[in-house]
C-alpha cells in the first residue's frame, strides 16, 4: 500500500463512522462518473458542511456563533481597499508577468529587509494566487511520482492532497503537545526514508497555532539538507504572533521555500494573493509552471497589495493582532474553564486546538451537536488529520470577545446538559 492509500485508511480506521455520516452530511458526488483515481485520496473540508448546516439554521432564523472559519473577521484595511479601486479606475485589468508585478516582488524584498533584517533577493520572490497557489508551484516543481513528503499530522490538510496531486505521497508523522503539535529534527531523522525528498512545516501552524522555535527551525533546516532534501515553510500566519520573537526561516537559510500570503495578516482572503520564496535555481521552473497553471495573479490584488506595506496599513494590521490576542486571553482560560484540555497555550494564528476527550469518542458528532443544540459552530479534527482526530476540535477566535463571551456561555450550558 503507498503511504498515501495507507494515510487514508488510517483516516478512514480513525473515522469509522465518517463514511456513514458523508452520505448525510454531504451532497452525493458524481461518484459513478469516471474519474482520476487520486480523487478518491482528496478528502472534503468537513467545516464546509459544518457551516452549510449553520448557514441553513440562520436562514430558518437561530442565531448561530462562528467560530470554525479560519479566516479573519475584518475587512481588508482601508488603504488596500483604495489603492484596489484606483487600479480598477485606471483600467489595470491585464495580465501581469507570471512572476508578479516588479514592484510587488520588490516591496515584499523590501518587507524582508525592513521587518526581519534580511535580504532576499527581489527576483527569488514570485506572487501566487494566495498561499494556495505558493503550495502548488513549490510541489509542482519538487515532487515527482512515488515521492514523499513529511509533514506533522495534525496538519494544514491541503498540503497532503497538493502532494498527491502530483502523484506523490505524504507521509504524515503524528505530532503532540510534546513537540508543540510541530515536527522536530529528531522526526526528521527518525521518518526520512530513501523516498522522503522534502519536508513541510507551518509556523504559526494551522489548527494548532503553535510556533516552531527559531532554534528547532535551523536544526530542522540542517537535518534536511543533509539528506539532500528541500524544506518548505508556511509562514502565512506571519504577522499574527502574540508573546514570542518572530523570524522567518528565511533569515536561517536560503536553501528553503518559504510560503507567505495575503490572506490572514493582511485581511485580504478574498483577494487571492500570495507568495512563494524560492531558492536560486528554481524561478524559471517556477516561471514556467505559473504560466501554465495560472498565467499569474489577479492584477487588481496586486496593484492593491502595494499599500500592505504602508505605515499607515501596518498601524492598522498591528492594532488588529492585539486585537486577536485578546481574544485569545479571553477564549483559552474560558474553554479550559469550560472542560477542554489544552496544553499549550497557542502563541499564533487565531486558533485553539482543543482536546475534547472528556466529553466525546469522537469530534464530528460533537461538532455537530454544539452546532444544533447551542448554535456554535467549530471544526472538528477530522479536517486536519488522523492523529488524535476524534479527540480534537478547532476553535477559530475570529470574532469579537462579546461574540465569543457568548459562545462560552452557550458552549457552558451545552456541556451541563450533555
Ligand atoms: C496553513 C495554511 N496554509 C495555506 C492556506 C491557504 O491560504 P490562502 O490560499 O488563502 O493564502 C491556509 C488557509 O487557511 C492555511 O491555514
Amino acid at each position: 500500500m503507498n503511504s498515501d492509500r495507507y494515510n487514508s485508511r488510517l483516516f478512514q480506521l480513525a473515522n469509522p463512522k465518517l463514511t456513514v455520516k458523508n452520505k448525510l452530511m454531504i451532497k452525493p458526488t458524481a461518484q459513478q462518473q469516471p474519474m482520476a483515481k487520486r480523487m478518491d485520496d482528496i478528502q472534503p473540508f468537513y467545516v464546509m458542511d459544518v457551516l452549510a448546516r449553520a448557514r441553513q439554521m440562520e436562514a430558518a432564523g437561530q442565531s448561530i456563533v462562528h467560530l470554525e472559519i479560519g479566516e479573519p473577521d475584518f475587512a481588508t484595511p482601508q488603504p488596500i481597499i483604495d489603492a484596489g479601486q484606483l487600479a480598477l479606475q485606471r483600467q489595470l485589468t491585464h495580465y501581469t508577468p507570471a512572476l508578479g508585478l516588479v514592484e510587488l516582488r520588490k516591496a515584499i524584498a523590501d518587507y524582508y529587509q525592513s521587518r526581519f533584517g534580511v535580504h532576499v533577493p527581489w527576483e527569488r520572490i514570485i506572487v501566487t494566487p494566495g498561499a494556495s497557489g505558493a503550495l502548488q508551484l513549490a510541489l509542482g516543481v519538487l515532487v515527482d511520482p512515488g515521492q514523499q513528503v513529511l509533514m506533522a499530522d495534525p496538519g494544514y490538510p491541503c498540503n497532503r492532497h497538493f502532494v498527491r496531486l502530483f502523484e506523490g505521497s505524504s507521509l504524515s508523522v503524528p505530532v503532540n503537545s510534546d513537540t508543540g503539535y510541530q515536527l522536530t529534527a529528531k522526526h526528521i531523522s527518525q521518518y526520512w526514508n530513501e523516498h522522503t525528498i522534502a519536508a513541510m512545516l507551518a509556523s504559526p501552524s494551522n489548527p494548532t497555532g503553535t510556533l516552531v522555535s527559531k532554534q528547532e527551525m535551523r536544526a530542522i533546516s540542517e537535518q534536511v539538507t543533509q539528506r539532500q532534501g528541500r524544506l518548505l515553510v508556511d509562514e502565512i500566519y506571519q504577522g499574527l504572533v502574540y508573546d514570542a520573537d518572530e523570524y522567518t526561516t528565511l533569515e536561517l537559510t536560503d536553501q528553503a521555500f518559504v510560503i507567505n500570503s495575503f490572506s490572514k495578516y493582511f485581511g485580504m482572503t478574498g483577494w487571492r494573493l500570495g507568495w512563494l520564496v524560492v531558492p536560486d535555481g528554481y524561478v524559471d521552473a517556477v516561471d514556467k509552471l505559473a504560466q501554465n497553471i495560472f498565467l499569474a495573479a489577479p492584477t487588481l490584488s496586486q496593484h492593491a497589495a502595494l499599500a500592505a506595506f504602508s505605515t499607515e496599513t501596518q498601524a492598522i494590521l498591528q492594532q488588529r493582532r492585539d486585537e486577536f490576542r485578546i481574544r485569545r486571553d479571553y477564549l483559552l482560560p474560558a474553554l479550559r474553564n469550560l472542560g477542554f484540555d489544552i496544553p499549550l497555550t497557542p502563541q499564533g494564528a487565531f486558533y485553539i486546538y482543543a482536546n475534547c476527550s472528556r466529553f466525546t469518542d469522537d469530534s464530528y458528532v460533537f461538532v455537530q451537536n454544539i452546532l444544533r443544540d447551542a448554535g456554535v459552530a467549530i471544526t472538528p479534527g477530522i479536517d486536519f488529520g488522523a492523529h488524535s482526530a476524534k479527540h480534537h476540535v478547532r476553535f477559530a477566535y475570529t470574532r469579537s470577545v462579546d461574540v465569543l463571551e457568548q459562545a462560552v456561555q452557550r458552549l457552558s450550558v451545552f456541556l451541563k446538559n450533555a
